[in-house]
């Protein structure tokens, strides 16, 4: 359970490391965390030095909230961040969400690696994620509320606020880069999907599938944060293409298309 005070006592020592606070923020999916590299009069902490912060153990996630400028704007970028599949629980994923927040950041951008369900896409795509199916069965609010962080039952019929999604697809014509819509389905992993599962999904109407998101969507909708989502498509969820999926085609895709994705990033940045 997340509380107001931990919240607090995150937000305050943030605060004191910090030379100006963050207007937006942005959580860097796997093989992505090369965007951090771009961003200028930077300040790195440690999800370690940050009291209440969990660690990132996936590879590629650095685990560092790096704070500065991108695209004229001050962000707080998450270089890494937790999954279920590491053993966290829902509300852990989700709390540092809560910490953006009280900092006083206007809009979250997150960033995943998915599958494709749709057979429309292909890999290399970036899918704009315009609505979640919660397939892991949990959810970040279970437990107590503290009315202070958010409303006992938060509506999620704009959790991917519309105004934001207008700006990411504005961005994505200003780069020329075809911007796929759909929806995500959250999974917990780490075991990719079956390929009955996918089918499921698809009939479900998913367009995508990943291992993250759905819990910091929940958690940002709770405490009233606007946020964007963007997926890249780094390999055609199993069984599209009869061919095994592997934890390392999605590093290299998200390497090879990652100068557009950054590209799209800092377009709609500027545009927030
Ligand atoms: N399934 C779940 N998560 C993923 C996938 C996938 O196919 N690709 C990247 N993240």
């Amino acid at each position: 359970m997340i509380t107001y005070t931990q919240v607090a006592e995150s937000a305050a020592y943030l605060r004191s490391r910090l030379p100006a606070l963050p207007e937006i923020a942005l959580v860097l999916g796997s093989g992505l965390g090369p965007l951090a590299e771009q961003m200028q009069d930077t300040v790195s902490i440690a999800y370690a030095e940050i009291p209440h912060f969990r660690v990132s153990t996936a590879p590629d996630h650095a685990g560092r909230l790096v704070v500065g400028t991108l695209a004229g704007r001050r962000i707080a970028c998450m270089q890494g961040r937790l999954h279920g599949y590491e053993g966290y629980a829902p509300d852990e994923i989700a709390y540092p969400v809560y910490v953006l927040r009280a900092l006083g950041v206007q809009a979250l951008i997150l960033t995943n690696a998915s599958g494709g369900i749709n057979t429309g896409f292909s890999v290399g795509d970036f899918m704009l994620i315009e609505d979640h199916i919660n397939m892991t069965g949990k959810s970040p609010l279970t437990g107590a509320n503290d009315e202070r962080l958010g409303t006992r039952f938060p509506d999620m019929t704009f959790a991917y606020a519309p105004a934001l999604r207008e700006k990411a697809q504005a961005a994505a014509a200003l780069c020329g880069l075809e911007l796929r819509k759909g929806v995500y389905c959250g999974v917990n992993g780490p075991q990719f999907e079956t390929p009955a599962e996918i089918r499921a999904f698809r009939a479900l109407g998913a367009d995508a599938v990943g291992m993250s998101t759905v819990f910091e969507v929940i958690a940002a909708a709770h405490c009233g944060l606007p946020v964007v989502a963007v997926a890249m498509i780094t390999n055609m969820a199993a069984g599209v293409l009869m061919q095994p999926l592997s934890g390392a085609e999605v590093n290299e895709i998200a390497a090879r298309r990652g100068t557009d994705f950054r590209r799209l990033i800092c377009a709609l940045i500027e545009k927030i």
